[in-house]
């Protein structure tokens, strides 16, 4: 039996890198096997992926050594940063040169770069239709990821750029869930005007990026967008309202209001949906739903999501 692909996550505890430790566990083509990467080998999150097959190794996207011994005889690697463990687009530029840089001395023959838009190219530090955030962003969490193409680029290491999309798991752990208003009535509130918003199962992107992987050297130097749906804030509420079983609203607010709300990152996720709405046909067309479905033939639409999620999505009053 010749020996399986080892495919190198990093995240791989979390959201993304879980999910495609997950995919390659559950894949019955068995061609890969997962090396999950984590800071702490020990935690129970690291030894449920053990249990799955995945061997498992200490690293930090903080410590360049820890990724080279990692990605050492990895066929691919998975790279994501994480922004909101830390809002600097500067340390997320950091970590992604820290990654290309070790799969480049480590030979990998396919790196997937966990990536976003950089808004900048659409709307220039000199538009102020949205206020410029830590000096030289847009959206300080899609701008460093975007420009950070440029390095895995630049330093010759064969790499897809993977556009991921909203999570509707952030219903759930983001604080975006449905909220009851004065007049008891629930509702979502998003700056999306009548948009549609790209959006997709945490978990699926997991299983995209396996097939990315499986498909070779096809998807090579080339940007792949993905997505479960595309949906308006209504579509979302409608399904929510089925889902739950109690009326459910689209409150739409203005990216301004939002950018007020004054949470740790409202200005960033206000100009972002702002950003989602102005270009909304190049943001849409970058993520097509039946490319998604060709990856990853189990991806959920947003009413499967809801329904295999009911119990943990928390409904105010329940
Ligand atoms: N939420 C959304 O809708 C959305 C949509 C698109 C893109 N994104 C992007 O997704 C990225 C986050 O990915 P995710 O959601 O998969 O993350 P996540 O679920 O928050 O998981 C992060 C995992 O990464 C590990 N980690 C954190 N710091 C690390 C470090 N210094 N070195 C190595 N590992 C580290 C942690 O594992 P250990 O503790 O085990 O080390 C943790 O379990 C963000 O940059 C965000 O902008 C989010």
């Amino acid at each position: 039996m010749s020996e399986k692909k080892i495919i190198a996550v990093v995240g791989a505890t979390g959201a993304q890198g879980g999910g495609l430790v997950r995919a390659i566990a559950a894949d019955p083509d068995g061609e890969f096997t997962a090396r999950a990467i984590t800071r702490d080998p020990s935690s129970d999150k690291a030894k449920e992926l053990a249990a799955l097959g995945a061997e498992v190794v200490a690293g930090d996207v903080d410590d360049a050594d820890s990724l080279r011994r990692a990605f050492e005889g990895a066929h691919g690697v998975y790279c994501v940063t994480f922004f909101w463990a830390h809002f600097s687009p500067e340390k997320e530029l950091e970590q992604a040169r820290a990654m290309a840089q070790a799969a480049k001395d480590a030979g990998v023959h396919h790196v997937i770069w966990s990536t976003l838009e950089d808004t900048r190219r659409h709307v220039p530090l000199s538009d102020d239709r949205m206020p410029t955030l830590q000096g030289k962003y847009k959206v300080p969490h899609f701008d460093a990821k975007g420009e950070a193409d440029a390095i895995f680029k630049e330093l010759g290491v064969p790499t897809t750029y993977l556009l991921t999309s909203f999570y509707w798991d952030n219903f759930i752990s983001f604080g975006m869930g449905p909220a009851r208003g004065a007049d008891g009535t629930l509702s979502i509130t998003l700056p999306m005007d009548d948009k549609k918003l790209p959006g997709i199962a945490a978990e699926d992107i997991g299983r995209a990026a396996l097939g990315i992987f499986k498909s070779g050297d096809e998807l090579l130097g080339k940007h792949v967008g993905i997505a479960g749906e595309h949906l308006s804030g209504d579509e979302m509420a409608a399904v929510f309202s089925e889902v739950l079983g109690e009326d459910v609203r689209y409150n739409a607010v203005d990216p301004a209001t939002y950018r007020g709300f004054g949470f740790p990152g409202s200005d960033d996720l206000g100009n972002m949906f702002q950003y989602k709405c102005d270009f909304e046909s190049e943001f849409r067309a970058a993520r097509p739903v039946d490319g998604t479905r060709a990856l990853n033939p189990k991806v959920q639409t947003f009413k499967e999501w809801a329904k295999e999620n009911k119990e943990k999505i928390p409904v105010p009053g329940k």
